[in-house]
C-alpha cells in the first residue's frame, strides 16, 4: 500500500515536471512569436519611413500667374517692336518633410529662340510640405531680336508666343542630418494677346486682353 502511494507520487511528480517543461516551451514559443512579430513590425515601419519620409524628391517650380502691367507693340515702322512689362507669380512646391532652400535664378524669356529678357528670382527657402510664392516682375522687350520676319506677322496678327525657361538650383535638408542637392525646371508658354484701341492706329497699346498657357 505504501509502495503503491509512492508510486503513485512518483508519477504526480513527473506528470508535474512535465507540465512545467510544457509552459517553458509555450512561454519560448510566445517569445518567439512576439519577437518576429516585433522585427517585421519594426521592418514594415522602416520602409514606410523610407518610403516617405526620407524620400527626397524634387522641388517643383511653376508660374501661377501673369498679369501684364505695361504693353507697346508695334509692326510699323520697321523694324517691328514690343515691350511688355510682366509681373509674374511664381512658386515652389516642396513635398518633402524638410526645407528646400535654393539658390538665386533668374527665369529667362524667349522669342523665337532669341532673349527678350530675364526675370530675378532672389533665393529663398521652401518650407516643408508646402508652397512658396513669389511675385516677380520682369520687362521685355524686342530690342535683341534682329531681322525675324515672323515678328512682324505675329504682331499684326495680334498674338505674340513667348516662351519661358528657369532653373531652380538647391538643397533638401532633412531632419538637420542629411542634405541632398535638388533642382527643379520651370518651362511655360506664354501667348500674349495684344488687342489694338484703336483699329485705324498701326500701333498697339495697353492689353486689353491677355492670355497665356502654362505648360
Ligand atoms: C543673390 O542675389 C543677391 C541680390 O539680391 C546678391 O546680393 C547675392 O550676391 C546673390 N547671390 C549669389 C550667390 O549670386
Ligand atoms: C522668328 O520667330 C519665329 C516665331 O517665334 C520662330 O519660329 C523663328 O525661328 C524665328 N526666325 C528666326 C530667323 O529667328
Ligand atoms: C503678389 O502679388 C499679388 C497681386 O499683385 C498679391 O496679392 C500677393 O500678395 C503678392 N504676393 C507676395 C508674396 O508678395
Ligand atoms: C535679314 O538678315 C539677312 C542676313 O541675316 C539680310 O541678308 C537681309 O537683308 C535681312 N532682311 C531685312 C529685311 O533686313
Amino acid at each position: 500500500m505504501a509502495e503503491q502511494s509512492y508510486q503513485h507520487r512518483e508519477t504526480e511528480m513527473e506528470s508535474a515536471a512535465e507540465a512545467s517543461k510544457e509552459l517553458k516551451l509555450k512561454k519560448r514559443m510566445k517569445l518567439i512569436f512576439y519577437a518576429s512579430a516585433f522585427a517585421i513590425f519594426q521592418t514594415v515601419v522602416i520602409l514606410v519611413f523610407s518610403l516617405t519620409v526620407m524620400r527626397i524628391k524634387n522641388p517643383k517650380f511653376r508660374v501661377h500667374s501673369i498679369t501684364v502691367e505695361h504693353l507697346t507693340a508695334s509692326s510699323a515702322p520697321n523694324p517691328p517692336s514690343f515691350n511688355i512689362k510682366l509681373n509674374a507669380q511664381v512658386a515652389v512646391k516642396n513635398t518633402n518633410f524638410g526645407h528646400f532652400k535654393f539658390q538665386n535664378t533668374t527665369i529667362s524669356f524667349d522669342y523665337g529662340g532669341v532673349g527678350v529678357g530675364d526675370a530675378f528670382v532672389a533665393k529663398g527657402r521652401s518650407k516643408a510640405r508646402s508652397t512658396l510664392k513669389m511675385n516677380v516682375t520682369v520687362e521685355l522687350n524686342s530690342n535683341n531680336i534682329v531681322n525675324n520676319s515672323s515678328l512682324t506677322s505675329d504682331i499684326e496678327s495680334g498674338f505674340l508666343a513667348l516662351s519661358c525657361h528657369s532653373k531652380l538650383s538647391g538643397k533638401v535638408q532633412l531632419m538637420k542630418l542629411i542634405k541632398k542637392k535638388k533642382s527643379a525646371e520651370m518651362g511655360c508658354a506664354i501667348l500674349v494677346n495684344l488687342v489694338t484701341r484703336d483699329q485705324s492706329c498701326p500701333r498697339y497699346q495697353l492689353p486689353i486682353e491677355f492670355s497665356f498657357a502654362i505648360s
